[in-house]
Parts: C-alpha cells; structure tokens; sequence
C-alpha cells in the first residue's frame, strides 16, 4: 500500500485537531529557539502535544517543547506551535513545513513566524528583534520540491506550481508590527534572513559573503515554512530574535545555551510585541 499523500495526511492531523478543540485559528505562530515560554499568553489554552497528533514531527532540539496551543490571545484565535522541527535534525522538507499546512488547513490565513538568529549587521546587538523583510534561501533545497498539490490552495491564487516570493514578508503586517512596537516604545529594524542547513554554525568566511549578498540575519529555519505559507496564499510576518553576533562579527564563540538565555531576556518584550501587533491583523 503506499503512503497517504501529505494533503491527506495533514487534513488527518487538522480533523484530529478539530476533534480537541471547536477553536477556528485565525493567526498561526510558530515559536523559534527560547520562545516557547510565549505559548503560555494563550488564553482558554487548549494544549495538544505534537506526540498525539497524526503524522505530526517531533522536536528533537532543546529549547522546542513539542506542544499546539489553541486559544485566544488580545481576543484573537491563535494556534501557536511552541516549537518547530528543522532540516538538519534529519526531517525531509515536506516534514519540516508539515505543521504549517496544518495550520492553514485549520483557518490560519496569517502566519507568524519567529526564530533566533545570528546578527550578519553589526548595529543588531544581542536581544535585538528584527522584521524580516526578504530571505536569501541557500539551504539547498525548497520545499515546494515534488508534485504540485493544489488542495492546499486557500485562496483563488494560490496552489500554484509556482508561485510569486516578491511579496513573501507582508509590507502591512510589517507596519503593523512597526506601529506595535513603537507603541511599546522601541524600534524594529528590518532584515534580509539567510537560512543555512546547519546545525554547525557558520564560518566567518561565510558570514562575510553572506553580507556580501545582503543579509544581515542568518538561521537554520523559517524559509521553508514561508515558502509553503505563501504557496498556499497566507500572509506572512516574520520576526527574528538576534541571539548572537553572527561568526566573526564578534570575537565571541557562539553556542546553544547563549541563544536559549537571549530568548528568556527578551521573552516579554517579546510577549508584548506580538500581543500588540495581534488586534491589527
Ligand atoms: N547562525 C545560524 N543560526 C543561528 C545563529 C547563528 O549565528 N544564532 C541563532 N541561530
């Protein structure tokens, strides 16, 4: 017998979802490296591990607990997946952006998604946010990758072989992020996210060209997700979480641990910033 496609798998994963919880998402969150602690703002929480999901993926890395949170946040319904799944633990791509078409296939029109990632500019200092405004994809793969599936399609103009990316970081949402956070009193620069397969961290040879190719972020994750995202027409904000100067930029060596207690400094300024940009989706 072969396998079941991935629609049919992710319509099993979102009907088992539906089965939880009569909660109808409007914004997906997918959590980076030390932002789990913000599933706990999720009010009238419905917490579903990723274990009891059908053919959801496991989180194999520390720091990414495994749990779909459905429930409201500033009134909006949100489904928040407090960790994520990565290319370079092994996961095939259609894996990796599983959770993301379940989120879209459960209502998500939008898509929030976060990560931690390595300061390419040197004006981003450690615990800095940044709205992502492009991506340079050089994991070498994409996960669009195999037969076109247009049942994924959410909208009239999507599911598409191909698709448009010159619009793949949402401009409004960009403003609304911008709005929210000057509301709070600081500012949000925005970025070009490189993502690399991992999980060694870079060299500083590479981080060199890759500021030679305009980035200014550099990551192990993200851009698979907002290539399915917008595949199947969601809107997308991104926001990174700058956990260290990237390799060579600083004289500082970069580990773990270090990306893990930026991500807990900076948790409710974090907390606040989505809480604020959620009402103005
Ligand atoms: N490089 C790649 N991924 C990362 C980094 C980095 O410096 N920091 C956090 N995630």
């Amino acid at each position: 017998m072969t396998a079941p496609d991935i629609f049919s798998q992710a319509s099993a994963a979102a009907a088992y979802i539906g089965t939880q919880t009569p909660l109808v998402p409007r914004v997906g969150i997918i959590l980076g490296s030390g932002l789990g602690a913000f599933g706990t703002q999720v009010v009238d929480a419905t917490t579903i591990p990723y274990s009891a999901i059908p053919n959801f993926p496991q989180s194999t890395v520390e720091g990414h607990s495994g749990n779909l949170i459905l429930g409201t946040i500033a009134g909006v319904p949100v489904a928040v997946m407090q960790g994520r799944v990565h290319a370079y633990e092994g996961y095939a791509m259609n894996q990796v952006t599983f959770p993301t078409r379940v989120l879209a296939l459960l209502g998500c029109n939008t898509l929030i998604v976060t990560n931690a990632a390595g300061g390419i500019d040197p004006a981003y200092r450690p615990g800095t946010l940044v709205a992502i405004s492009d991506h340079i994809n050089l994991t070498g793969t994409n996960a669009a990758l195999g037969p076109n599936e247009p049942r994924f399609a959410r909208t009239p103009t999507s599911g598409l072989r191909f698709f448009d990316m010159s619009t793949a970081y949402s401009a409004d949402l960009r403003a609304a992020a911008h709005k929210a956070a000057e509301s709070l009193g600081f500012s949000l620069p925005e970025g070009v996210y490189l993502a690399v397969l991992g999980p060694s961290f870079e060299t500083p040879a590479e981080i060199r060209a890759f500021a030679t190719l305009g980035a200014t972020l550099v990551g192990m994750s993200t851009v698979h997700e907002v290539i399915v995202a917008r595949h199947m027409g969601l809107e997308v904000l991104g926001l990174s979480l700058v956990t260290n100067s990237a390799a060579g930029v600083s004289a500082e060596i970069i580990n773990h641990e270090e990306v893990m207690e930026i991500g807990r400094q900076v948790e409710s300024r974090f907390t606040a910033l989505i809480t604020a940009i959620l009402p103005n989706l």
